[in-house]
This record gives structure tokens, C-alpha cells and sequence, in this order.
């Protein structure tokens, strides 16, 4: 059993109430914080009833420092996973000033009042966009960055924040120096194994694998493919995508990095999430008509605004400093998100 307390920003969302769950069966205490401005307070009560563990929630912005000041002081967490963000890509550019409130401002709060609290032990939510143009299409930790939306651009930014601040630490010869892992996701897909929490976009879903499924249901009539003539094997986009209980099980094993000698002189770094390999558009298609028995309408449309040909990460690092790696394969992922999508056809109500 462990005792210790990890503070969650963002809990109740996709990525967050499956993190909670891990934490739980972990043997952690778990408090949440989240607006709910995406998500819905039943994921957590999903999160305990699969568990059979409680856990607490407050419902509060991460930029209220008053609010966050007194929940610090009376949950007394060891560590915090900051998911608190907005994360979609055409809103951050019609909105960058929301996103930049939201993502920037609101970690700069959250590291406020962790320092104040002297908890200095931050495991945060990053993404494969901030790598910028690269030559190699597998990424690794040290390519240079260079996002090309407001969104993705707040999260290099934060992560300047988070390594100045750790770096501020060495300047300053702090007792309690920060330890931050910054964990760079690349697609997360998929969904508890139970079918209890899952992913639950608002309108018609941004990504590939919520609107795959909603196709399969019948909720869309029809998939739109953006791009058949990218220079890949079959000119569709190839993405590294990576089930939600692996990427959440990366940030157990971060904390239990923080917490071991690797990071007893304090430090920030980044560790890339993901499977290593890559699959396209058209090979997700297949996979889940094979899966599901289901036929996905789709049709080939122009290229989208900003997507890239084909990423995917290099897992090494991760493996090597965090001993983590995938351990579920595609048709895990098809699987479990279908399982979800027809045991929830309209999310949580
Ligand atoms: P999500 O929207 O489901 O979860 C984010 C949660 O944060 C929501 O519950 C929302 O209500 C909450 N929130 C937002 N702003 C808040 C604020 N100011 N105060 C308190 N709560 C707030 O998103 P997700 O897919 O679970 O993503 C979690 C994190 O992972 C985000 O930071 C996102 O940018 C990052 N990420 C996600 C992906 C992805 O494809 N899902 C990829 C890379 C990185
Ligand atoms: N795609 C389609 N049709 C759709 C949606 C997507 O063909 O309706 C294609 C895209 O063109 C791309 C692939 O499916 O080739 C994956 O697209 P997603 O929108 O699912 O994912 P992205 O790789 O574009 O972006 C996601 C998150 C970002 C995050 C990035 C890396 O949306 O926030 O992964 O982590 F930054």
C-alpha cells in the first residue's frame, strides 16, 4: 500500500479519470482538480466504481490561486500530474488567447502555489507537437521544437517554464530542488478495459479514432480521409498511437522515477509516450472493420491544414530511464474503444 497523495489536475478528463484509476489500484490517495468546462463529474464516479477506491474532488479552475492554495493545504499531496488544458488545435488558433490563458497561465499558478506549498514534484502532460520540421519522421527527446499552433506552442512554452524553474534550482542551491518529468504524448486512443471511461468529445470529434467509432455507430455517416498523397505507404497520414492505459501507466512510473535516485539531485526532462511505430489513416480502418465487423464509410477529402505526413516517437529513452514501454497492440486499442463507444453511444449522461 502506498500512502501517498498525488493531486490531479484534470482528472476528470480522457487521459486524467484513466490516471486515476491506475493511482487507485496503485495504491494512492487521489485528489482531483478540474473545472469540468470538458468533461463530466460521472467519470469519476466510473473511476470509483471500478476501483472500489474513493477518491476527492474539488471542482475549481487551477487559476484560482486562493482556491488551489487551500487545497494544497489541506490535501498535502507529494506529487501532482498537471492534464489541466485545452487541447484543441482549430480553437487555439481562433481563440490563442484563451488557450494561452488556460495552458500558460494556469501552470504558472499551479507551479506558484506548489512552490509556496513546497511540493515540488510535477509530472506533466506534453505532446509530441512541439517538435518542429525534423529531417527524421521517428522523434526523439533532444530534436529541436518548433510547434506551429497556439496550442501546441503553449506547451513548449510551459515546458520553458518548468526547465528554468528547475534550472533556477541549481542558481539558487535549493535544499528541495523540483523534479519534473515532462511527458510528451504522441495519439492516445482507446479506453478502460471495462467500458466504463473512455474518451467523450464534445460535437463532432477533432480526431481519428472518436470519429472512426462514431461512423461505425452510426452517429456519422461518413469518415473523412485527409490525404491519400502524402509520401507514405499508402499516401494516408501515419501517427504513433498509443492506448490510454499504457501512456497512463508512463506516469506511475515517472512518479516512481522522481522518487528514486535518478532525480535525487533535483532536474527536469523530457520522455517521449509512445509505441515506436507507426500506422496510417487507411491500416486504422482496416483494423477496425476486422475487429468490430462493422464497415467504415470513408471518403478521401483534401489534406487538413497542418497535419504532417507521418510521426512517430522514440521510445528508447523511456524505456531505458522510466522502465516503461507499450504493452498493448492495435487491436487492443480498436477493441476497447469500441467496447466503450457501444456501451456509452452518447458518452457520459
Ligand atoms: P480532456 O479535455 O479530456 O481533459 C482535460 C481536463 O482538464 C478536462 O477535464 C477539463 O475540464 C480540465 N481543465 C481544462 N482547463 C482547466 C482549468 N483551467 N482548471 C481546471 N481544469 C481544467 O483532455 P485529455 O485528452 O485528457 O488531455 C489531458 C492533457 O493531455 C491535456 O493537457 C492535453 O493537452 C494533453 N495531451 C492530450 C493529447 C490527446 O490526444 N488527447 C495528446 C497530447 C497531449
Ligand atoms: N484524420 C483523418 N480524418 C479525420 C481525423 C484525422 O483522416 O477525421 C487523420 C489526420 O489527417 C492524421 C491522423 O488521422 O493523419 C491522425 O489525426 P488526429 O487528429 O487523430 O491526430 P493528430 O496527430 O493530428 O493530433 C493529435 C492531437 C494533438 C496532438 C498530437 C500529437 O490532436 O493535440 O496528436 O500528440 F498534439
Amino acid at each position: 500500500m502506498n500512502n501517498k497523495t498525488v493531486l490531479v489536475t484534470g482528472g476528470a478528463g480522457y487521459i486524467g479519470s484513466h490516471a486515476c484509476v491506475e493511482l487507485l489500484q496503485a495504491g494512492f490517495k487521489v485528489v482531483v482538480v478540474d473545472n469540468l468546462s470538458n468533461s463530466k463529474p460521472e467519470s469519476l464516479s466510473r473511476v470509483q466504481q471500478i476501483t472500489g477506491s474513493p477518491l476527492t474532488f474539488y471542482q475549481a479552475d487551477i487559476r484560482n490561486k486562493q482556491a488551489l492554495t487551500d487545497i494544497f493545504a489541506k490535501e498535502s499531496p507529494s506529487t501532482v500530474i498537471h492534464f489541466a488544458g485545452l487541447k484543441a488545435v482549430g480553437e487555439s488558433c481562433e481563440q490563442p488567447l484563451l488557450y494561452y490563458h488556460n495552458n500558460v497561465y494556469g501552470t504558472l499558478v499551479l507551479a506558484e502555489v506548489m512552490s509556496n506549498a513546497n511540493v515540488k514534484q510535477l509530472v506533466f502532460s506534453s505532446s509530441a507537437t512541439v517538435y518542429g520540421e525534423s529531417s527524421s519522421v521517428q522523434y526523439t527527446e533532444n530534436f529541436p521544437l518548433g510547434p506551429i499552433n497556439p496550442y501546441g506552442r503553449s506547451k513548449a512554452m510551459i515546458e520553458d517554464i518548468l526547465r528554468d524553474l528547475s534550472a533556477a534550482d541549481k542558481t539558487n542551491q535549493t535544499e528541495y530542488p523540483w523534479k519534473i518529468a515532462l511527458l510528451r504524448y504522441f495519439n492516445p486512443i482507446g479506453a478502460h478495459e471495462s467500458g466504463m471511461i473512455g474518451e467523450d468529445p464534445n460535437g463532432i470529434p477533432n480526431n481519428l479514432m472518436p470519429y472512426v467509432a462514431q461512423v461505425a455507430i452510426g452517429k456519422l455517416k461518413q469518415l473523412p480521409v485527409y490525404g491519400d498523397d502524402y509520401p507514405t505507404r499508402d499516401g494516408t497520414g501515419i501517427r504513433d498511437y498509443i492506448h490510454v492505459v499504457d501512456l497512463v501507466k508512463g506516469h506511475i512510473k515517472a512518479i516512481e522515477a522522481l522518487n528514486s535516485e535518478k532525480f535525487e539531485a533535483g532536474g527536469c526532462k523530457a520522455y517521449n509516450l509512445g509505441a515506436g511505430r507507426g500506422y496510417s489513416v487507411l491500416e486504422i480502418i482496416n483494423a477496425f472493420e476486422r475487429v468490430t465487423g462493422r464497415k467504415i464509410n470513408y471518403k478521401i477529402s483534401p489534406r487538413r491544414a497542418g497535419d504532417l505526413a507521418e510521426c512517430f516517437a522514440n521510445p528508447d529513452l523511456a524505456l531505458k530511464e522510466l522502465n516503461w514501454k507499450v504493452e498493448k497492440n492495435l487491436d487492443d486499442m480498436v477493441a476497447d474503444t469500441w467496447n466503450w463507444q457501444t456501451k456509452n453511444p452518447q458518452g457520459y449522461i
